[in-house]
Parts: structure tokens; C-alpha cells; sequence
């Protein structure tokens, strides 16, 4: 049967006049959601071998879908496939080239199905593997991190609180506190993807469908952990796209701290580090010139998906149950989202295990600061002073090292002694940089021992997830 509907809309039925040529383009989303195709066509194909299994299509209408569908993705694939903005969306750009391919048993894949249940299979099938890339990313960053880290587990590094000089750290330890961050953060993308992972299919516009359909057999088919309980919140929530977005901000917000770091290293007033040129770029006019774009580009970058978070959020707090097209809108944040994130991961895994230390500007910086000095208070508390009156006595220390411009560890004995006379000789080995990470050597702590044995748990907990 062949039926001539105004502007040859799939739904022209119930219609007297084609839709106006601006709000078509207006309502459109096949311009973004046609890097949906895979996970449409996937879609498709489970929903056919469900119908069949359950009578609703012949198993000749079912092999014809299969087949068509095969046809409609070798098309997409090799750039043959004419996209139509009339055709509104990827569901119905498909849908309408399969039954031109095969004829009338294309028009029957839509039975017991609505596009609400379709683009919410979608988006999740396509978030699934989008997670599965972004944890394989983390996953090879981390390893980056912990050959960075095992290569400086020695290296001394001046640790900062408020950016100032606080107390001497190895730069092993300090890499691993990035690998801690990665680690959380992977973990909330694997938790993300066991909701994520709950298929919408069967609840069709919202309150599912009349025919025999079973429900388990299409999640089987696709690899969904189970059917979505409820049909109207199965077409309805968006929270998925929201819980990952919130994962991956936080992702690109441990990365654009991370690139702040860097991008202070780097610089020659710190010198801490030399990124490699590959990852740099020069200037046009400074011929000197040596920028850290990557990191940098990457703090940026997190200003978007942060942005989109909030736009998620704000796209369904007003949305009544249940399927409402604002949720069109749900798809570009989260593409961007996505691609930024992949984007990110990826550059930061290229190029942190080819980042250089360079240990005697680190080692310069933390002599200046006076790194040792809480050590210094830790030695007299030990020698039986109050930790207050300590604090005081090295503090008027710090003060004459300021004026004289000399670190505690340059003093004379009878210089420090003058201060408070149960300093000894034996306050020189504590004053030294080494001397000072190696007695923080307690689990969690910064000694190059702690570092190595923390190295070793971070590869077996990466290699257990
Ligand atoms: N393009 C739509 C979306 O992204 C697909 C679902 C449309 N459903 C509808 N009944 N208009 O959400």
C-alpha cells in the first residue's frame, strides 16, 4: 500500500500541510545525530530478530531487514548514503532507505518500536563503547604516570601549599597523587557505565506496545545488562548523559590542574621539566618562542564540558514524564563532551611518559624555600621542645635566613644554637633535602622507599580494573 502523505513524512498521516521549510530545518537533527548510525542500525537489527523470534515477522521479512540494514551501513560507510534533513533524524534517514532498498518489510522494522525508545538505545549503546575508549585512555595514561613516576622516585622536587614552598617531596610522589586522581576517575566512568548499560528498547513512545514482544531476548542480543524497568522513565531520563558528563568534567578538571602544573614547570622561571617539542608549538613573531599548547589547550577545553554539564542539567530539570523533544538537545553537549574528553585523554597519554625532568632546577627551588624547616621543628620537638616554642625558634631562623640570604642547611652550628641550644651537630642530616623526604617514609608518605612500594600496589590495582 502506498500512501502519499504532505512532504512525505514517515508520521504525514494525520497532516493537511507540509511542514514549513524553516522549522524542518528548525527541528532537524540528522546534521549531529547521524554519528548514531552504527548503534541505529545495531538497534535495528536486535528489535528485527526479537519480532521474529516472537512471530511478529516472518523469518523472510526478517532476513530482508537484516539484509537491507547490512546494505543501508555499507552505504553509510562508504559515503554513498544521501542524508535527508526532511527525513528529520538518523532513524528516519535509515528507516526510509531500507524500505526503498526492501520494500514493504522495511516498513514493518518499526512495529512495537517508537523513535523515544530507538535514540535512547542509541545514545546508550553509543555511550557504552564511548566509555570503553575513554577508561582504555585513562587506563594508558596511568601507565604513563607510574614510568614517569618509577623514573623520578628519587628525584627531589620543593612540595607547594598556596604555591609556596612548603616542605622537600620526591617528584615520583607527586606524579603518583595524579595517577590517585585517575584512578577515582575511572572508577566513576566504569560505575556510570553499569547504568548506562540498561536498555530503553520495548518501552516504545512511553508505555510500551501491544504486540508480544520479549524484552530480555533484544537486551541479550545487544548486550544490555537487563530491560529498563520502567517504560515512561526508559524514554524519559537523561540522567546517563548527565552522570557521564559529570565523570568527564571531572575528568578534564584533574587534567586542567594537571596542565597548569605543567605549564608552570615549563616555563624558565620553574625549568622543573622540559616537554618535548613534538607537543610544543613556537610563535610567529618571538622566535624563541616554546609554548605549551597541549596543556594549555586542555585547561581550556574544560571551560566546554564543564559548560555542558550544566546545560544537561538544565535541559531536564523542567521535563515532565515522559518523552519530550527538548531531550533532542541532549546530543551535541554530550558529542563535544565525548570527543573533547577522548581528545584530551589521548594527547596527555602521548605525551607524559616523554616529559624530562630537570632535577637541579627542582632541587635549586627547594633549597630556596626554606624546605627543610619543619623538620627542623620536628628535631627540636624530639629533643624535647614543645612543638610551639619549636615553630617559634625556627621561624626567627627562617627570618635571619631571609635577611642573609642563606638556606638553614648553610648556617653555622653556633649560628642555629643561638636560637635554641639543643641543636647538635646531628641537625645537619636533617637539614639536607634527602634527609628530609626519606623520614617521611610511612605508608602514603614521599620517600623514594614508599614511592617504589606505592608503584608497585598503583600497577597490580591498575591491572585488577
Ligand atoms: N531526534 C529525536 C531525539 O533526538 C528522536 C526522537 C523523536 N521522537 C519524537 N517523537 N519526535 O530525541
Amino acid at each position: 500500500m502506498a500512501t502519499q502523505t504532505p512532504g512525505g513524512k514517515p508520521w504525514g498521516g494525520r497532516f493537511t500541510e507540509s511542514t514549513d521549510a524553516f522549522v524542518e530545518a528548525f527541528t532537524a537533527s540528522v546534521g549531529f545525530d547521524r554519528r548514531l548510525y552504527r548503534y541505529d542500525i545495531e538497534g535495528s537489527r536486535a528489535h528485527a530478530r526479537m519480532l521474529a523470534r516472537v512471530g511478529v515477522l516472518t523469518e523472510a521479512e526478517c532476513e530482508a531487514i537484516l539484509a537491507g540494514l547490512d546494505q543501508v551501513q555499507r552505504e553509510i560507510e562508504a559515503g554513498d548514503f544521501t542524508w535527508s534533513v526532511s527525513l528529520e533524524d538518523v532513524h528516519m534517514n535509515i528507516e526510509a532507505r531500507l524500505t526503498e532498498l526492501i520494500g514493504d518489510a522495511g516498513k514493518k522494522l518499526h512495529t512495537g518500536r517508537s523513535r523515544n525508545d530507538q535514540v535512547a538505545t542509541d545514545l546508550r549503546l553509543y555511550l557504552r563503547d564511548q566509555i570503553d575508549l575513554a577508561l582504555a585512555e585513562l587506563n594508558r595514561l596511568q601507565q604513563g604516570l607510574l614510568e614517569l613516576a618509577e623514573r623520578e622516585a628519587d628525584t627531589l622536587m620543593p612540595g607547594f601549599t598556596h604555591l609556596q614552598v612548603a616542605m622537600p617531596v620526591t617528584f615520583g610522589h607527586h606524579l603518583l597523587a595524579w595517577f590517585e586522581m585517575l584512578q577515582r576517575d575511572r572508577q566513576r566512568l566504569a560505575d556510570c557505565r553499569r547504568r548506562v548499560n540498561v536498555m530503553p528498547l520495548g518501552a516504545a513512545a512511553l508505555a510500551g506496545t501491544s504486540f508480544p514482544i520479549d524484552r530480555h531476548y533484544t537486551a541479550e542480543l545487544l548486550g544490555f545488562e537487563a530491560p529498563a524497568e520502567n517504560s515512561l522513565d526508559a524514554v524519559s531520563d537523561r540522567d546517563f548523559v548527565i552522570e557521564f558528563c559529570a565523570a568527564a568534567a571531572l575528568v578534564m578538571t584533574h587534567l586542567s590542574r594537571f596542565s597548569e602544573e605543567l605549564v608552570l614547570w615549563a616555563s624558565a622561571q620553574f625549568g622543573f621539566i622540559e616537554l618535548p617539542d613534538r607537543f610544543c608549538t613556537g610563535s610567529s613573531i618571538m622566535p624563541q618562542k616554546k609554548n605549551p599548547d597541549v596543556p594549555e589547550l586542555v585547561r581550556g577545553k574544560t571551560g566546554r564540558v564543564n559548560g555542558h554539564l550544566v546545560s544537561l542539567l538544565t535541559l531536564m530539570k523542567g521535563q515532565p514524564l515522559a518523552y519530550n523533544k527538548d531531550n533532542q538537545e541532549d546530543k551535541e553537549p554530550l558529542f563535544d563532551s565525548v570527543d573533547t574528553l577522548l581528545g584530551s585523554l589521548r594527547v596527555f597519554a602521548d605525551m607524559v611518559p616523554a616529559i624530562e625532568a630537570r632535577p637541579e632546577a627542582m632541587r635549586a627551588a627547594a633549597r630556596q624555600g626554606f624546605a627543610t624547616a619543619t623538620d627542623l621543628a620536628d628535631y627540636l620537638v624530639r629533643k624535647g621542645v614543645p612543638f610551639r616554642d619549636a615553630h617559634e625558634v625556627v621561624g626567627r631562623a627562617v627570618r635571619l635566613g631571609v635577611e642573609t640570604g642563606r638556606d638553614l642547611a648553610e648556617m653555622s652550628l653556633q649560628e642555629l644554637q643561638s636560637f635554641c641550644d639543643r641543636i647538635g651537630e646531628d641537625v645537619f642530616d636533617i637539614l639536607t633535602l634527602e634527609g628530609s623526604v626519606a623520614a617521611r617514609s610511612h605508608f602514603g608518605g614521599t620517600a623514594p622507599v614508599q614511592v617504589r612500594d606505592a608503584i608497585a600496589r598503583a600497577r597490580r590495582r591498575l591491572a585488577a580494573s
